[in-house]
């Protein structure tokens, strides 16, 4: 270790340097293991002009899989989701299944943590708890053509 002799007011700044990485550090660890933010993932492909015809994409849709959990398979096109209106009971884990035949389009929820860019050629998928109930638009936040400001979808949680 080298033994460098620093003014104090230089190894101040240097200790508030290291500290305010630590903060941030357990900030993002508290964001990820506490409050479950996570990047939504988009390990799977899926041909993009097959959309319609890939399983579970062939049948978009709200489906049950277990006591208040769903799965939420939905398509995001040129200028419409698909289903265009989901709907939960409070409590419920929605597993998002997402994926777009066309463009990039954008799938956010306001207010919540879902906000996922859907990529031609992979399946966006994101899991997230709905305890309050709510009445929100699904809106596409990417720019995908002429349509996209009426690019909506309505979600609730009653
Ligand atoms: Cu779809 Cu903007």
């Amino acid at each position: 270790m080298l033994n460098i002799d620093l003014p104090r007011s230089e190894r101040i700044w240097l200790m508030i340097g290291g500290a305010s990485l630590v903060v941030f550090f357990a900030i993002i660890l508290l964001m990820a293991l506490v409050w479950g933010f996570h990047n939504p993932g988009q390990m799977k492909t899926i041909a993009p002009d097959a959309v319609r015809t890939t399983p579970p994409f062939d049948k978009p849709g709200l489906y049950q899989v277990g006591p208040n959990e769903y799965r939420a398979v939905m398509i995001a096109q040129m200028f419409m989701y698909q289903p265009n209106n989901v709907t939960v009971p409070a409590g419920s884990t929605v597993h998002f299944e997402v994926t777009s035949p066309d463009v990039v389009h954008g799938f956010e929820i306001p207010g919540t943590n879902v906000n996922l860019m859907v990529v031609p050629g992979h399946i966006t998928e994101y899991t997230a708890t709905f305890r309050n109930k709510m009445d929100r638009l699904i809106v596409c936040n990417e720019y995908c053509g002429s349509g996209h400001q009426v690019m909506l979808g309505r979600f609730v949680v009653q």
